[in-house]
């Protein structure tokens, strides 16, 4: 049994998990919450920093395959997010990541945060060659696999939907994270008040929807359901159409959803209509494998490390922007 430590944390959230071949054996985390507005990156830097050492040691104790939990040696391999995500959040993480993989002498896999979404779907689902919705924070991409490498088909062209729901929520004096909020908001209405929907060729934009969303607020004050139910519906509808079309171009009949955002009831009905109406066959994992987890960083780990890559120290920089499609995927046979 190979056994990984993977280590999350790009953003609010700092996971870590024991990954094997099987299952899950553990996942722990902490998280940071503002006390005020959006995330400061360096104040969540210094939270992962504080908390690394207790997330590790209570991941390690956590496992359940020896009663006595598991110590750092009997890691096979540590994997961390190279990225994409906050800067300040990525080189703390990856720092801790180098430093255990220089003392225990085991290799070091930097991973793309994006394809760990990815992969750990494909997995719980046993989805085989899923077109992907991948909505979160800072990213919504439609991607699909072909000869080597995830490509990007459609994606947004300004902020990533997870954050433009954060941006009017923190409007409307809610606390982070957004989207939960406006979602139960959301549900109350079924009044549709004219919103920009704004989808180019593959492409689409949040940007505007957000701006009139916040100005719908102001023409009535009191209609704040309706104006979150509008938001959902057009925002939901443009990501609806732009996958559709992608599973049309490619032939394919699977999507699979990925990403925190992926846990809104009304997008994951909406996709699944979708995908009835094409007799195709909609896959979702649950909850806490859509939002930031340790657990898919290490299972990329895992499948990096059987197709035999890793990562040299002196390519272990975090990349803040890096993007899915820069990956080589060396783990997946052509279909
Ligand atoms: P990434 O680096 O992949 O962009 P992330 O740091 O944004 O990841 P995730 O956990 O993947 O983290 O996604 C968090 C986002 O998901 C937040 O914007 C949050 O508001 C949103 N979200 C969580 N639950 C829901 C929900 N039920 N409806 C809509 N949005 C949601
Ligand atoms: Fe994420």
């Amino acid at each position: 049994m190979t056994v990984i430590l993977g280590l999350e944390g790009t953003a609010w959230n700092l996971s870590a998990a024991l990954v094997s071949e099987e299952r899950v054996l553990s996942e722990m985390e902490s998280t940071y919450e503002p006390k005020y507005g959006g995330i400061h990156p360096r104040e969540a830097a210094q939270h992962h920093a504080a908390e690394l050492k207790e997330v590790v040691s209570r991941a390690l104790k956590g496992a359940e395959e020896k009663e006595a939990g598991f110590s750092l040696q009997d890691i096979d391999a540590i994997a961390f997010s190279q990225g994409p995500g906050m800067g300040p959040c990525l080189r703390t993480v990856a720092t801790a990541a180098r430093a255990l993989a220089l003392s225990l002498k085991i290799p070091l896999i930097g991973v793309n945060h994006c394809i760990a979404h990815i992969e750990i779907g494909r997995w719980r689902c046993g989805a085989k060659d899923p077109v992907v919705l991948y909505v979160s924070g800072a990213n919504s991409q439609v991607l699909a696999y072909r000869a080597g490498r995830y490509r990007v088909l459609g994606e947004t062209l300004d902020i990533g939907i997870g954050n433009a729901l954060d941006k009017f929520a923190r409007y409307l004096g809610l606390s982070h994270p957004g989207g939960p909020k406006i979602e139960e908001r959301a549900s109350r209405s079924t009044t549709y008040l004219h919103m920009p929907y704004v989808v180019k060729g593959m492409d689409l934009s949040f940007s505007g929807l957000t701006t009139a969303a916040k100005e719908a607020i102001e023409a009535h004050p009191d209609e704040q359901d309706a104006v979150c139910y509008s938001f959902q519906e057009t925002a939901f509808a443009m990501l609806t159409e732009v996958t559709e079309r992608a599973m049309a171009h490619c032939g394919n009949d699977e999507l699979l959803l990925a990403g925190g955002v992926g846990a809104n009831r009304r997008l994951q009905q909406m996709l699944r209509t979708m995908c009835e109406d094409r007799s195709g066959t909609f896959y979702v994992p649950e909850n806490r494998f859509l939002k930031d987890n340790g657990s898919m960083i290490a299972y990329l780990g895992l499948l990096m490390l059987k197709s035999g890559v890793t990562t040299p120290l002196e390519l272990s920089r975090v990349k803040p922007n890096y993007r899915p499609d820069e990956v080589e995927v060396t783990w997946r046979p052509e279909p």
